[in-house]
This record gives structure tokens, C-alpha cells and sequence, in this order.
């Protein structure tokens, strides 16, 4: 998880009552191991859920429940308690306290905190499907979105009341990644991102098959980058076991041909493609229908390849290409098989893992080679790694009105 976008800010986590309090304590630990200062405040229906000892011990700091607290040195918790906050995060907001905030009341600490706030208020809906369904309740999320509140989520699935629909709070860990995205500088926002990402999968049977050992990580840490510095993206992944990053539209596809289409279908709307994707270079051809058994004699299978279309090439071909990014494994001679590589893909930018064998590891450390020279970034973690590289990009990306 990148603790960058958090490191330093200091939040004051508001919570009202309601079953998702529990997720609020898991919540805490990924903020504050992030490096954000937590202050936790807690409405009285909150510490029937969860006590604020336990929210105490996870946020390193005392909990404040009522507006009358005597700790306060001038008896002004409510505008005391957030004067250096960077934000105001409700997680979980429950039906009455966004009606609450839709009407500017101040009846208890955290509403009288909010009104009397002079930094962003982020809102984690949480609540049953009817509630979320009302209409009462969608009048004033409108009026929220329309007051300039954040609000995040809700997620859809079963509820603790045994209900399935909308109204549920984001996990944890969704709830940090939307905090973190909402801090991050939007760099690419109004941009449409398409990436691949992973291995492909190429049939030999029904059963086996040929694939290579790229784990996804990069390019799912790419469009999470991308997707927090504002960009509409759009992945396509091979078969890899990794999380959907927040906020990003995921397809997945198994062999090169299905990822070729995939982007060829969507690549018109695209501002920018990354391909990240380790495609197979071949594929068997005629796929066995059947398993391929064992004969008598012991004879071995033999196959016949034929090539897999080139989807970075392909789409530096269109006649008006998105800007395009290609990546490049190389086992050896990275500074010799970069350039040329990018000159054939006929990209404006590739990007060259230096060292052979960073698959499924954390660190990566990269070359960017275009028309100009190349340019080394320093070794980081994949995460650190990818929002240097949105950077990278943004700042070559060709005026918007010219893009297309
Ligand atoms: N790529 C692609 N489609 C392919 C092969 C590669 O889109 N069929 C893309 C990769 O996603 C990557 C770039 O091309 O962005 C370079 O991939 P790489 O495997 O390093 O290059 P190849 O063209 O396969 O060259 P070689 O295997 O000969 O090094």
C-alpha cells in the first residue's frame, strides 16, 4: 500500500453510529501507517458500536464524544479540534447525520465541527439499502455533492441486516485508497488512461497452456496512480491475483488475441495507452478441443506457433494514436534493445525495467527512452514507482486540443 499522498496530513476522523464503526478501527491503522495524524471524534450513537478506548489506542491520540469537553484548554472543541486539519473524513456517516449536514445542523460536537470547518469534509455513507434508497436520504446526498462534500461509496452487497443492495461502507482499505486519491494532485484530470497489465494466457488443451511469470503489479500500480491523479481509466488484465484498485474500470481477458480486441474496442476513446501487459509473443495453433492424453507409445505432442499481433504496435499504427507508452523487458543490453525497441513500436515513450528479473517483486527501477535520450528514475517501490512515471507522462502528454 503507497503511504506518499497521506504522509504528514492531519485528518479528523468523524464517527457516527452504525455497524460499520467496526471497519473504522482497521481504517485507523492503514492512516496513521500511512504517516497521517488521526483525531478521532465520536458521536454518542458511535461508542455503542465501538469504545473510544479502542479508537484511542489505534489513533495514538484521546477521543473526544462531547462539545463540552473540559481537556480543551479555551472550551472550543469545535473549532479547536479540526483548526489544523488537512480534512474532515465521517466513516461511517450514518441516514441522520448527512441529513444532518444537508441542513447545516449543530446539535453535538462532530455536526458543530463540520459547520464551523475551514478544510474539505469527506462523507463514507453506511447504512441499509432502504435507507440509502430513500428519497430523503438521496435529496440530501445530492445537496452534499452540491455543497462541495466528497462522498464516498457507499459499496453495494450483503448488509448486516441481511439485505443485499446499496448503502453498505466501502472496506477499509477502498475507504484509505479514495482518501488517499482525493489528496492527490489531479494531473490528469479529464483524461481517459486504457492500460494492460499481466501475463496473457495462451491454450495448449483445455487444461494447460503457455504463460509467463509478469504478476500485474506494475501495471495495476500505474492505474491506480493514473486514477488518482484524476484520470478515467480503463484496464485490461491478464490472469493475475491482485485487487481492483478503487475507482478504476477493470475487464479481464486471457490470451493476446482477446487483449488485442479488447483495447482495438476501446482504444478510440482513450487519451493515453500503457501497455504494461507481458503478451505472448506466440500461440498455439489449432488449440487441442480435448485434453491431450499420453499415447501408448509414448510419442511427445508437438506444436505449431503462429504469431500474436503486436497491441502496442497496433495502436501506434491508428491513424490518430492515443499517446502511446510501451514497457520493455529485456534479460541484458537494456540500453541497446530500449531505444531500438521504442523506434520499431514507433512510440513516443518506453520504459525499460533495469534488471532482468523484477517480476512479482516490490522495487523496480527503470529507464525512459524517447526521440531525446533517455532518462533514469531512481529505484523505488512499484507504487512510488508508477506515480513518478504519471508524472513522466503528464508532462509529455501534447496540448488537450491537440491530443486527437
Ligand atoms: N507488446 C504488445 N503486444 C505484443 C508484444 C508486446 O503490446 N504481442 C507490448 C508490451 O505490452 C510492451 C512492449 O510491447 O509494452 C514491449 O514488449 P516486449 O515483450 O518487451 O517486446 P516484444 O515486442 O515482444 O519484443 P521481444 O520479445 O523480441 O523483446
Amino acid at each position: 500500500m503507497a503511504t506518499a499522498e497521506l504522509a504528514g496530513k492531519h485528518l479528523v476522523l468523524g464517527m457516527t453510529g452504525g455497524i460499520a464503526c467496526y471497519k473504522i478501527a482497521e481504517l485507523t491503522r492503514l492512516l496513521t501507517k500511512a504517516g497521517a495524524t488521526v483525531q478521532v471524534v465520536m458521536t454518542e450513537a458511535a461508542t455503542q458500536f465501538i469504545t473510544p478506548v479502542t479508537m484511542q489506542a489505534l489513533s495514538g491520540r484521546p477521543v473526544y464524544t462531547s462539545q463540552w469537553d473540559a481537556r480543551v484548554p479555551n472550551n472550543m472543541a469545535h473549532i479547536d479540534l479540526s483548526r489544523e486539519a488537512d480534512a474532515i473524513v465521517i466513516a461511517p456517516a450514518s441516514t441522520d447525520f448527512l441529513a444532518k449536514l444537508a441542513h447545516g445542523m449543530a446539535d453535538d460536537l462532530l455536526s458543530t465541527l463540520c459547520v464551523a470547518r475551514d478544510c474539505p469534509l469527506l462523507v463514507v455513507p453506511a447504512m441499509n439499502r432502504q435507507m440509502w434508497q430513500n428519497p430523503a436520504t438521496q435529496r440530501n446526498v445530492t445537496q452534499l455533492r452540491a455543497d462541495g462534500i466528497e462522498v464516498l461509496g457507499p459499496d453495494s452487497g450483503p448488509q448486516a441486516c441481511g439485505e443485499v443492495g446499496d448503502g453498505r461502507m466501502l472496506e477499509a482499505a477502498a475507504t484509505y485508497e479514495a482518501i488517499a486519491s482525493f489528496f492527490s494532485p489531479k494531473i490528469l484530470s479529464g483524461r481517459r488512461v486504457l492500460l494492460t497489465a499481466g501475463p496473457t494466457f495462451e491454450p495448449l488443451d483445455p487444461v494447460r497452456g503457455i504463460t509467463n511469470r509478469s504478476s500485474g503489479k506494475m501495471g495495476f500500480a500505474l492505474a491506480r496512480a493514473a486514477q488518482q491523479a484524476g484520470a478515467e481509466v480503463h484496464l485490461i488484465a491478464g490472469p493475475v491475483a491482485l485487487e481492483t484498485p478503487w475507482g478504476v474500470f477493470r475487464q479481464d481477458v486471457q490470451t493476446a488475441q482477446q487483449m488485442h480486441d479488447a483495447v482495438m474496442h476501446s482504444v478510440a476513446d482513450a487519451d493515453i495507452f500503457i501497455g504494461v501487459a507481458a503478451v505472448a509473443d506466440w500461440r498455439v495453433d489449432h488449440a487441442s478441443e480435448h485434453k491431450i492424453k499420453k499415447t501408448a507409445e509414448r510419442t511427445l505432442p508437438t506444436f505449431t506457433f503462429v504469431e500474436n499481433p503486436d497491441i502496442l504496435a497496433s495502436v501506434a499504427r491508428l491513424p490518430h494514436p492515443p499517446f502511446a507508452v510501451g514497457f520493455a523487458a529485456e534479460s541484458g543490453d537494456l540500453e541497446v534493445h530500449g531505444e531500438e525497441k521504442r523506434a520499431r513500436k514507433n512510440v513516443p515513450l518506453l520504459i525499460g525495467n533495469l534488471g532482468p528479473l523484477t517480476f512479482g517483486l516490490d522495487d523496480n527501477e527503470v529507464i525512459l527512452f524517447e526521440a531525446g535520450g533517455a532518462t533514469k528514475l531512481p529505484r523505488a517501490d512499484k507504487q512510488t514507482l508508477a506515480r513518478a512515471l504519471i508524472v513522466e507522462i503528464a508532462r509529455r502528454l501534447p496540448d488537450p486540443s491537440l491530443i486527437r
